[in-house]
């Protein structure tokens, strides 16, 4: 199974705001659509809760210490570790990751693919993304879009595959 990290990630390195997304980028959410459908997703729980409800057509785990009641469907885990085996239970060949930055950090040394797209904005924010090696990646491709209708700023979908096999492995 391969690790995914599915980001969007302002100029100045903010993802978040007030648990929500601090821009509108209709383009960037039908990537994050289709880059993510009939995948498992595996957030934490900050992240799943801005979701306001599970996201359909994929197998939603949710990270939390507590064991708070998630809708049902959802699978509820403990341990980063714990999501990784419940993923792989399903028999799937690409686990996504998708945030938000405590989730981000502790499954970079994991992930074998970025999905990570470029918001071009410095927005304000009180998260971000943690800091990586640029280095250990290769850009696959990389493809510019122009703020469309709905859209805040112009955006650059990214796709960066680790260049050799990640520190950690399940
Ligand atoms: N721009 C983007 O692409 C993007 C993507 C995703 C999220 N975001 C943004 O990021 C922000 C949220 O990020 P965040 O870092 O504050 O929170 P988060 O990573 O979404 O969730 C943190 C929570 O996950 C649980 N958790 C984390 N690690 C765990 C572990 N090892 N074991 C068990 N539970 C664990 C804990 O839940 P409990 O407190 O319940 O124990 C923790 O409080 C929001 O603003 C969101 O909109 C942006």
């Amino acid at each position: 199974m391969r690790i995914s990290m599915v980001v969007a990630v302002a100029e100045n390195g903010i993802i978040g705001a007030d648990n929500g997304l601090p821009w509108r980028l209709k383009g960037d959410m039908k990537h994050f659509r289709a880059t993510t459908m009939g995948k498992p997703i595996i957030a934490g729980r900050t992240t799943f809760n801005s979701f306001g409800k599970p996201l359909p057509g994929r197998t939603n785990i949710v990270l939390s210490r507590s064991e708070a009641p998630v809708p049902d469907g959802v699978v509820l885990v403990h341990s980063l570790e714990d999501a990784l085996a419940a993923a792989a239970g399903e028999g799937a060949e690409e686990a996504c990751i998708v945030g938000g930055a405590q989730v981000y950090a502790q499954a970079m040394a994991y992930a074998h693919i970025l999905h990570f797209t470029r918001v071009h904005m410095d927005a304000d924010g009180d998260t971000a993304f943690p800091d990586f090696d640029e280095d250990a990646w290769t850009q696959v491709s990389a493809e510019r879009h122009e703020a469309g209708e709905g859209d805040n700023c112009a955006y650059t979908i990214l796709r960066l595959d680790r260049k050799g096999p990640p520190p950690k492995s399940i």
